[in-house]
């Protein structure tokens, strides 16, 4: 057996295993979850990531995930981030902290804030994927109006202006919680702002702490604001136009943006290929919008895509480099006099070329930390991304090899260190810092395992030639 060959059987697995059976309106439905350790609830981008994978393994538990997902959607569209585990008690903020009880349908209860929204591409990527058409097709009869809605409720609540970029209003709806792109606004809600109730439930709440280690956590410090963002839009009763013109966090980024337009672009793809080219047409133009609002962000001083700072009164262009800068790849919108330097930037040892790349942050910046979430480590799912983006490229010699070495290297990485949540960018694990770990983040975690699958047939690396 060679080495992708167990790894891959490990990683079946894992997202056999990371899941719960769930009855919603008298049907059961399998849900996955990230990690048994501590995320214990579904995940809005994990779980539109496990699909591409279980697709693979057991297609109805794909065709779940998105069922799940999708019963539990507001009446305005929004999907939350996390659609809660009815018989979990060991996370915080938990179902009773949100208050989102009366938004929810068919007593799925979510949290009120979205994540990058992957959905269309999972959609799209089942529906062209599935070998029995006749139960994709009723699939995708059931969960397009959802998709559909999602994206509606996107563009009319988090791009009033409509100027192509959403804006997301918690730094968890990135999924890149506490990535240094939101230092400068975070740092705008002082100490003083936050109620001291909230203070102390975050002293006596956390359990990521209980569960994980500290050093691979966001700061105390992070975490009250995070909270006070929740805190803040139940007092605005989830109330979204009200939120939008409230909140001192809303900002405008390459990240979420990127993953935006490539979005209305499998939308609009999928509608066309139903038949519905009309429809299609809209979503088209959206992502269209969006990859131009993209270029735009560029600023030719700094060499950066910038991020734009929309909240009351915070108003501010933010420069910061961390590897969201790669992302406009994924969403075929690096423009010529850009891709150079982006390229440049991606393959220097001393920035983004580590031994286990792509860190979250460049390794020589003074913000980087090599375990803390996404300040540091390597994360498999923005290396999907960016393989994937680079398909866009790969008729230039240059990024067809960056695909290629990228591909090796994040497939070597988990055989060689295993299913983690993140990587230390150096060393793998890390272990040179913590002699007592086994590895970094939680351990057997799904969207590794389910990254590894998907690239291994996505890309069609061969068993009997082991990938190293
Ligand atoms: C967490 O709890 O760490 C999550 O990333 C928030 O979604």
């Amino acid at each position: 057996m060679s080495r992708s060959e167990e790894t891959y059987r490990k990683a079946i697995k894992i997202l056999a295993k990371n899941s719960y059976i769930v009855t919603i309106q008298g049907k059961t439905y399998r849900r996955s979850i990230p990690s048994l350790d501590f995320y214990r609830h579904q995940w809005f981008w994990d779980s539109c990531t496990h699909m591409l994978a279980l697709n693979q393994i057991h297609p109805t538990w794909a065709y779940d995930d998105a069922y799940s997902l999708l019963a539990g959607q507001w009446k305005n569209g929004l999907i939350g981030h996390i659609t809660f585990n009815p018989d979990e008690e060991n996370y915080f903020p938990g179902p009773q902290f949100w208050g989102t009880e009366k938004e929810s349908q068919h007593g799925v209860i979510s949290t009120g804030i979205i994540q990058p929204p992957l959905l269309a591409m999972s959609v799209g990527y089942l529906y062209a994927h599935a070998k029995d058409r006749k139960r994709v097709e009723k699939f995708i009869e059931d969960a397009l109006p959802g998709v559909v809605k999602y994206h509606q409720y996107l563009k009319t609540y988090r791009d009033p202006e409509d100027c192509g970029l959403i804006s997301i209003v918690h730094p968890w709806e990135s999924g890149e919680d506490n990535s240094p792109l939101w230092d400068e606004v975070l740092a705008t809600i002082k100490m003083e702002d936050i109620p001291a109730e909230v203070i102390e439930t975050v002293k006596t709440s956390r359990k990521d702490l209980e569960l994980g280690s500290s050093q691979d956590r966001p700061q105390v410090i992070d975490y009250n604001r995070y909270i006070y963002l929740v805190d803040l839009y139940k007092k605005l009763d989830w109330d979204y136009t009200k939120i939008i013109q409230e909140t001192p966090f809303a900002v405008k980024e390459v990240h979420t943006n990127s993953i935006w337009a490539r979005a209305n672009e499998e939308l609009g793809n999928l509608l066309t290929a139903l038949g519905r080219e009309e429809e299609g047409k809209l979503y088209l133009s959206w992502a269209t919008q969006t990859r131009k609002a993209i270029q735009d962000l560029w600023d030719p001083e700094t060499q950066l895509y910038t991020a734009l700072s929309v909240g009351k009164g915070r108003e501010m262009t933010i420069r910061e480099d961390t590897l969201a800068q790669f992302m406009p790849f994924y969403a075929n919108a690096v423009r010529e006099d850009v891709l150079p330097v982006l390229l440049k930037k991606l393959t220097d040892p001393q920035q983004y070329w580590s031994v286990y790349p792509i860190p979250s942050v460049p390794i020589t910046s003074p913000k980087y930390e090599v375990a803390r979430y996404w300040r540091g480590p390597m994360w498999p799912i923005t290396n999907y991304f960016l393989i994937d983006g680079l398909n866009y490229y790969k008729d230039r010699a240059e990024c067809k090899k960056i695909q290629e070495e990228l591909l090796t290297k994040t497939l070597s990485t988990i055989e060689q260190f295993s299913f983690h949540e993140h990587y230390d960018p150096l060393t793998g694990i890390a272990d040179s810092y913590f002699k007592d770990r086994s590895g970094m983040g939680f351990q057997s975690f799904t969207w590794s395992a389910a990254i590894y699958i998907y690239l291994v047939n996505n890309y069609k690396i061969n068993f009997a030639e082991p990938v190293l």
